[in-house]
């Protein structure tokens, strides 16, 4: 049983995962190795991911092994349809469509509890938290969780610190092979890709202002100087400000950005980073867009209360405010995260990593499955670099290894 929108559109969600599927070698490399012996045979998977060809190839790869697999979406705006319709058709139970209402985002997250799962798998929390809050007579029967984004893993440490995390959770965020490719290529290109499909402006010249520089905001930091633009970065972490100062960019409070910015990027996790005080500063036409998970990060509140007019849609993904002295800010996407929103995420390439992780993950709580606490697990060095490993061998790429004299010379403290 799923809720989707376009049932009809199955075949063109087909090609879009096998697209996707013959740019991510490492999955194939995955069920190789693990096809015969079915580790999740006869586990109920479930979850809420983005639902784009990339998650069709995880989803359909979980089936694979054995898994009965259910899925909701992670953001009520970034379901592929033509995907959520391929996935129904070959048995996995969809239940996302793109511009769900809240309430239909959350009934579809309770879907997804009621089909009991034994293993969650979720990007940005929601559905480990609707079963802590809303259904804890289930959570005994869970055998653990996987969490994808750093969203996710902020709030999850915080209900584990608070003593109520109930089932042990893989940080697949944390992994060396998600974070560094996922979080900065990734999510650098990909956001870059949002902002143009929305815009169709010229990146070159333009002041463009990043907020924040963790992994995300180093990535689109880099791609936007490529792109010939000014690249303006802001941020409360000391270090990290010393680090966006010495590879060359200007770093400077809000505050002064929001005067010369020409585009904003937030890439935070935080709260009303970009808020009245800034807007009253920006330059007429300023762009504004998010990528972070959530949509907190640009104050909408503020801006609403700000515009004397607003004019929803002037392009696709861009809604026009106009402020009480005629300048005009761009809202992109809502203010969702923008590569997904307006893009189609990060490429295939790179969710190869991230969902390589994913799928090694499940494998490894069902393997372990009693012997692990009720805490958040990094993912254990050996996944990391058998990931590391699986990419190479997809991308048939060959490293050296150590002679057994380097070897020795290794253990050497002489
Ligand atoms: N998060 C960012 N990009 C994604 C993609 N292509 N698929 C699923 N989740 C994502």
């Amino acid at each position: 049983m799923s809720i989707i929108r376009h049932p009809e559109w199955a075949e063109k969600g087909r090609m879009a995962v096998d697209w996707a599927s013959a740019h991510m070698p490492a999955i194939g490399e995955i069920l190789k190795k693990h096809r015969e012996t079915s580790p999740l045979s006869g586990v109920k998977v479930g979850g809420s991911l983005h639902v784009t060809k990339e998650t069709g190839v995880l989803v359909k790869a979980l089936k694979e092994l054995g898994a009965d697999v259910a899925l909701a979406a992670s953001n009520p705006i970034t379901t592929q349809d033509e995907v959520a319709a391929h996935l129904s058709d070959v048995g996995i139970h969809v239940y996302a469509f793109r511009g769900e209402t809240r309430g239909e985002y959350l009934t579809f997250i309770a879907e997804i509890v009621d089909f009991e799962p034994d293993i969650v798998i979720d990007d940005g929390g929601d559905t480990h938290v609707y079963l802590h809050e809303e259904r804890q007579d289930l959570l005994q029967s869970i055998v653990g969780g996987t969490e994808e984004t750093t969203t996710g893993i902020t709030r999850l440490r915080a209900l584990s610190e608070a003593g109520k995390l109930a089932y042990p959770i893989m940080a697949v965020n944390n992994a060396k092979t998600k974070r560094i490719f996922d979080n900065r290529y990734g999510t650098g290109q990909s956001t870059i890709e949002g902002i143009l499909r929305a815009t169709s402006l010229l990146l070159g010249g333009k002041v463009f202002v990043i907020c924040g520089f963790g992994y995300v905001g180093r990535g689109i930091a880099e791609r936007a100087r490529g792109m010939g633009s000014k690249v303006v970065v802001t941020e409360v972490n000391s270090l990290r400000a010393l680090e966006a100062h010495i590879r060359g960019f200007s770093v400077m409070p809000l505050e002064e950005a929001a005067k010369i910015g020409d585009i904003f990027v937030t890439a935070t996790g935080q709260t009303d980073v970009i808020r009245k005080e800034h807007f009253g500063l920006m330059k007429d036409g300023a762009i504004l867009a998010n990528s972070g998970h959530f949509d907190v990060e640009i104050s909408k509140e503020d801006l609403e209360a700000l515009a004397l007019k607003k004019r929803e849609g002037v392009r696709e993904f861009v809604d026009e405010y106009v402020l009480s002295d005629d300048r005009r800010l761009y809202l992109l996407g809502e203010g969702r995260l923008i590569n997904l929103v307006a893009a189609e995420g990060h490429p295939p390439e790179v969710m190869m990593s991230s969902f390589s992780n994913q799928i090694l993950s499940v494998i490894y709580l069902i393997e372990n499955d009693g012997g692990l606490d009720p805490k958040v697990y990094d993912i254990p060095k050996e996944i990391d670099s058998e990931v590391a490993d699986f990419v190479l061998k997809g991308w048939r790429i060959a490293k050296d290894v150590l002679t057994d004299k380097q070897k020795r010379y290794e253990k050497k403290w002489r």
